[in-house]
């Protein structure tokens, strides 16, 4: 043990060199941005679907989709609302979306950035699941992220040299969170990945993004989606929100006698809330595979909730 923090604390101080932290100052190209103004132009609509086939086949899927769908779900949709029982932070990446659940429309409420990623200083994120939880009820809110994530594996390769261009500045500077997660993880699999790094680093080699099967790689997906379901339950929102259940509801998803004619009945939010948990799952690519990443919170005392039989305020499953 005191062999392995030794080496730690040496190779800490040569990353310290070799990764220098993100600057937030985003340095402009002048030279373009002295083309004033901005470079662009309206275009042919007429027929551009016509030239761009990717265009006409997104058109074409469409009709299909609409030919194919189950109208009256949407009608049901459309006329009561949704009331999704997952709201879910997962990747931007095409090939991961929440469809590999084969659950109809009406069941996710989505947020999709590069690595699914819940920071303090992105309202993005926070306001979709301050609307998923608190106007819509979702009572799951899930953490998906899938191996092989560009992202994450970004933050393990060496940093681009200054001077960094803007669009990659701009990159670097979301993923800071998962760079500082792969300088400081002690699970095994990262930080041996990271010594050997460290050392080519430090012999002045660059470390490409790994591989997709690197057990390195895979480690520090699992411990990003484990560090955004921390970064959840530390928000004021959701922290607040669990105070809220813990106050106004029973272990078993009842309201207390205290909250009966409490301001809330009044203002006609019986039932607008319960009980509330969070999620971090992993997708794999390869096999198609979801993997419960067992870290899942909720507010105290509700480690037994099991919800009530009446599963009538739920979306259908897909009709296949
Ligand atoms: C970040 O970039 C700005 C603009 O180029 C520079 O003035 C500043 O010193 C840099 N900060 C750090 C910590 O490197
Ligand atoms: C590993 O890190 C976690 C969280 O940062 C910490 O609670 C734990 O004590 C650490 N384990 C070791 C062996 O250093
Ligand atoms: C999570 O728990 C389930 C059930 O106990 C288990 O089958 C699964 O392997 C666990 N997942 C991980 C990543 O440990």
């Amino acid at each position: 043990m005191v062999y392995w923090a030794l080496i730690h604390t040496l190779l800490f101080a040569v990353a310290g060199f070799a990764h220098p932290q993100a600057n937030d100052t985003f340095k402009y190209d002048h030279s373009i941005r002295g083309r004033n103004p901005a470079p662009n132009t309206h275009f042919s609509t007429s027929s551009y679907s016509e030239r761009f086939p990717d265009i006409a086949a997104a058109f074409d899927g469409n009709k299909r989709f609409m030919a194919n769908r189950d109208s009256a779900l949407f009608q049901s949709l459309v006329q009561n609302g949704q009331k999704p029982p997952f709201m879910m932070v997962a990747c931007s990446d095409s090939r991961a979306s929440e469809s590999i659940f084969d659950l109809a429309f009406g069941n996710f409420f989505m947020e999709r950035n590069i690595a699914n990623q819940f920071r303090l200083d992105d309202f993005n994120t926070q306001s979709v699941m301050s609307y998923g939880v608190y106007a819509l009820g979702a009572q799951h809110i899930v953490i998906l992220g899938h191996y092989s994530c560009g992202g994450v594996a970004a933050s393990i390769a060496t940093p681009p040299k200054a001077p960094i261009d803007v669009p990659t500045q701009i990159v670097h500077t979301w993923i800071s969170d998962i760079r500082s997660l792969y300088l400081s993880s002690n699970r095994t699999e990262v930080a041996q990945m990271r010594i050997a790094n460290e050392i080519k680093e430090a012999s002045g080699g660059t470390v490409p993004p790994p591989g997709i099967r690197d057990p390195g790689f895979r480690a520090l997906v699992e411990e990003n989606v484990k560090l955004q379901v921390q970064k959840v339950v530390d928000s004021p929102v959701i922290k607040n929100r669990f105070a809220e259940i813990v106050q106004r509801l029973n272990p078993d998803g009842t309201p207390k006698p205290s909250e009966q004619d409490s301001h809330h009945q009044r203002r006609g939010e019986t039932g607008s809330i319960r009980p509330l948990f969070v999620h971090g799952w992993v997708h794999d690519l390869e096999t198609g595979e979801v993997i419960d990443l067992n870290v899942s919170r909720g507010p105290p005392g509700f480690e037994n909730y099991t919800p009530s039989s009446d599963g009538s305020s739920h979306p259908p499953p897909a009709s296949s």
